[in-house]
């Protein structure tokens, strides 16, 4: 068997571009419950940018703002408004994983840099991906500081004891890309040349369409399957579809939502809502029609419909999700909580049910 030459071990962290970091980061810990661990900015001798360091399980987050006009990313804010900027993955040698990309015809950004403190040394490398997102290869397997050089542990007086409710959210699941029409199958030709990813399922409009909008769906994963994009296009429809609000709003191509899954869906999502996180909500005909839909299940159906989590079944298994509604002000980015029983799959049994949610939540903007 051929040594693969790019082997992606995991999503590191995912990086997000912000107009108020220290606002977002109270955001996502009182909100989300993440802890946040580390700092970067004036106090730290950074100039330019402030960043926070946000941890939840497996789960890592950076929020990153600029001090300044003439920050190289500041025109982010201004076309995207707070979005995703980079999906972070580990690598064995960023050098080897760097040069094959480029090789394979990626777009370099930041050829391999060694960062280097008293704590080792952390090297990293960035590669264009849709839209202004990027994916940046890193390693810290000589490094042992609390994340990288620059980042310090955060002030322990910096925040009062927890007085939100822990999520319990553990891993990343996927994270899901929003393209232009007719650039979905590009974008999976480039996880598969360029990373080698292989293409796991396939949604058309069949699947995924309602009374006025459509949209079509193909997801790819990495070798070993912990690493999985879905990647959506908008398709022709009567009315405009969820996919072209958000390339409207986000002003191109982005990350549209991050599925972080739990062991515990019905103890995260109590948790999430008493800290104030909105969720989609579909009817309670749903639930009347569900026992038939799925069959058995573990857990209560009653309260999951209480608590507006949704079930899907396939071939291996069932799994439940939710989804938030955008957590700016802008129709962009949410986030999706998910529970897996086997299932390896999307929720494809539910879309019509929550693109309808959505399609309601549209027509309360009027972008619909
Ligand atoms: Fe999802």
């Amino acid at each position: 068997m051929k040594t693969d030459p790019l082997p992606l071990r995991r999503i590191d962290h995912i990086r997000f571009f912000v107009g108020n970091a220290r606002q977002s980061a109270y955001f996502y810990r009182n909100a989300f419950g993440f802890d946040v661990i580390a700092y970067a900015g004036l106090e730290t001798r950074l100039k330019h940018e402030a960043g926070y360091v946000l941890r939840q399980g497996h789960i890592t987050f950076v929020l990153v703002s600029p001090l300044g006009p003439d920050h190289p990313e500041a025109k982010r804010l201004i076309e995207h408004g707070d979005g995703v900027m980079d999906i972070a993955l580990e690598v064995d040698n960023v050098q080897v994983a760097y040069e094959t990309a480029l090789q394979r015809k990626a777009v370099g950004l930041v050829p391999p840099t060694l960062l280097e403190d008293e704590h080792g040394v952390y090297e990293y490398a960035t590669i264009q991906a849709y839209g202004d997102t990027t994916h940046t290869f890193m390693s810290r397997d000589r490094y042992r500081g609390v994340f990288s050089p620059g980042y310090l542990p955060l002030d322990a007086d910096r925040y009062s004891p927890k007085t939100y409710h822990t999520a319990g959210l553990a891993v990343i699941d996927h994270v899901v890309a929003n393209v232009e029409e007719g650039k979905m199958d590009d974008w999976v030709k480039f996880y598969q040349d360029v990373l080698g990813f292989t293409q796991l399922v396939h949604f058309d409009d069949k699947d995924i369409s309602t009374e006025y909008s459509a949209l079509m769906s193909k997801v790819v994963q990495s070798g070993h399957g912990r690493i999985k994009f879905p990647i959506n296009e908008p398709a022709r429809a009567r009315r405009r579809s969820q996919i072209e609000e958000y390339l409207q709003f986000y002003h191109g191509p982005g990350v549209q939502h991050i599925a972080l899954a739990t062991k515990d869906i019905i103890g995260s999502v109590r948790a999430l809502r008493a800290n104030d996180v909105s969720f989609l909500r579909v009817p309670q005909a749903y639930y009347d029609a569900l026992p038939e839909r799925i069959g058995k299940i573990d857990e209560d159906i009653r309260e999951l419909a209480e608590l507006g989590i949704l079930v899907d079944r396939d071939d291996e298994g069932y799994m439940l999700q939710i989804f938030t509604k955008p957590v700016g002000d802008r129709p962009t980015l949410f986030f999706e909580i998910i529970e897996r029983h086997g299932s390896r799959s999307f929720g494809k049994g539910n879309f019509k049910a929550l693109f309808e949610a959505i399609e309601r939540e549209q027509d309360r903007r009027g972008t619909l």
